[in-house]
């Protein structure tokens, strides 16, 4: 079978994991796997490059993707879905695996209501894809967030300050979440739930007369207080997918640290974590997540299936719907918030 593989929108560590996994198991099948670049702009445009096992030997221990990624949205281009089809036609493709979060694998979906052979692999270090349990990308970075928060402790306490860091995650608050349960945040503020900054410095005022005289504020970028909102500069920027590109003005951390500053008089520092969260190796969690849904979605190309995705699911790799899969963001339910803010003291 000649299989081909395209990862899109944000990277996330075990892409290249995915990757290896697909063309090492597709060889063992007998199938030759091409790679499109650049996400679905590989295949508008015939960007691709054979993949062969020496390209991705060893490939699971490097973070990024040797595909590239984009951002790039077939829907907004002219005839762009009918060309995608076309162009996976005269390439000789059977079966499309998309490696991507809800904006590619919505696109993945769509080809597969066309007649297009195509299936998905979740990815998104905000793990907010329904239908499977994790993502591969949100253990490295939660991961990260945790030692940022660590060393964070560490200076905030020494000058008596409160640090507020914003984490990434526009629509769902599971980084911030679990972060910042992990890194020991002392206010964790979420997309799902609005907050009262009156609140928070009420708590934070509190905790210094406690004699716990310094404090981490984890803030999701896409967390709002109604009240503050006007301070929040969002750049007017928009990806093809219809995305606000948040953190590019002043972000959630920097507005917020600012008004902590002049309700309280306490000193506040703001770091924004940025794409630092979504860089570097990652960790053998993900490393074997990618591996078992590349092995998986091969598994799957070869039974026929379309339109489906390899999901995690209780600890086995299963095919799911891509319907179910983008039909609505996993957010962080209120009772997982509750518990979390057992522990804000
Ligand atoms: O979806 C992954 C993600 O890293 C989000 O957490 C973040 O809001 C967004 O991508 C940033 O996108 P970009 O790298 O295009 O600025």
């Amino acid at each position: 079978m000649h299989l081909g593989i395209l990862t899109g929108g944000g990277d996330a560590p075990g892409l290249n994991a995915v990757i290896r996994a697909v063309v090492v198991r597709g060889l063992v099948g007998g199938h030759r796997t091409t790679g499109f670049l650049r996400g679905w702009k590989g295949v508008l445009e015939n960007q691709t490059i054979e993949l062969d096992r020496e390209s991705v030997r060893d490939l699971q221990r490097q973070g990024g993707t040797i595909l590239l990624s984009s951002r790039t949205n077939p829907r907004k281009v002219e005839g762009g879905l009918e060309k995608v089809r076309d162009n996976l036609e005269k390439a000789g493709i059977e079966c499309l695996v998309a490696v991507g979060g809800e904006d590619t694998l919505g696109v993945a979906r769509t080809l597969s209501g066309m007649g297009v052979s195509v299936l998905g692999v979740p990815k998104t270090i905000d793990n907010d894809l329904s239908a499977t349990d994790y993502t591969f990308g949100f253990d490295s970075a939660i991961n990260f967030v945790m030692e940022a928060l660590d060393k964070l402790h560490t200076t905030a306490r020494s000058h008596e300050r409160i640090m507020v860091v914003e984490v990434m995650g526009r629509h769902a608050g599971w980084m911030t979440l679990h972060g910042g349960i992990a890194g020991g945040a002392h206010v964790i503020l979420i997309p799902e739930v609005e907050f009262d900054t009156d609140e928070v410095c009420d708590f934070l005022k509190k905790r210094f007369e406690a004699g716990r005289r310094y404090a981490i504020v984890a803030v999701a970028e896409g967390a709002m207080d109604p009240g503050i909102a006007r301070h929040v500069m969002h750049s007017s920027e928009k990806d093809a997918y219809g995305h606000v590109q948040l953190g590019t003005g002043i972000g959630i951390a920097e507005a917020l640290a600012g008004e902590i500053k002049d309700r309280t008089g306490l000193e506040t520092r703001h770091v924004i974590l940025g794409h630092l969260q979504r860089g570097g190796p990652p960790t053998a969690f993900d490393r074997v997540l990618g591996t078992m849904l590349g092995v998986k979605v091969v598994e799957m190309a070869e039974q026929g299936l379309s339109g489906k995705m390899a999901a995690l699911r209780g600890g086995e790799v299963v095919p799911v719907d891509l319907e179910e899969a983008v039909g609505k963001l996993k957010t962080v339910p209120a009772q997982r918030y509750d518990q979390a803010r057992l522990f804000f003291d």
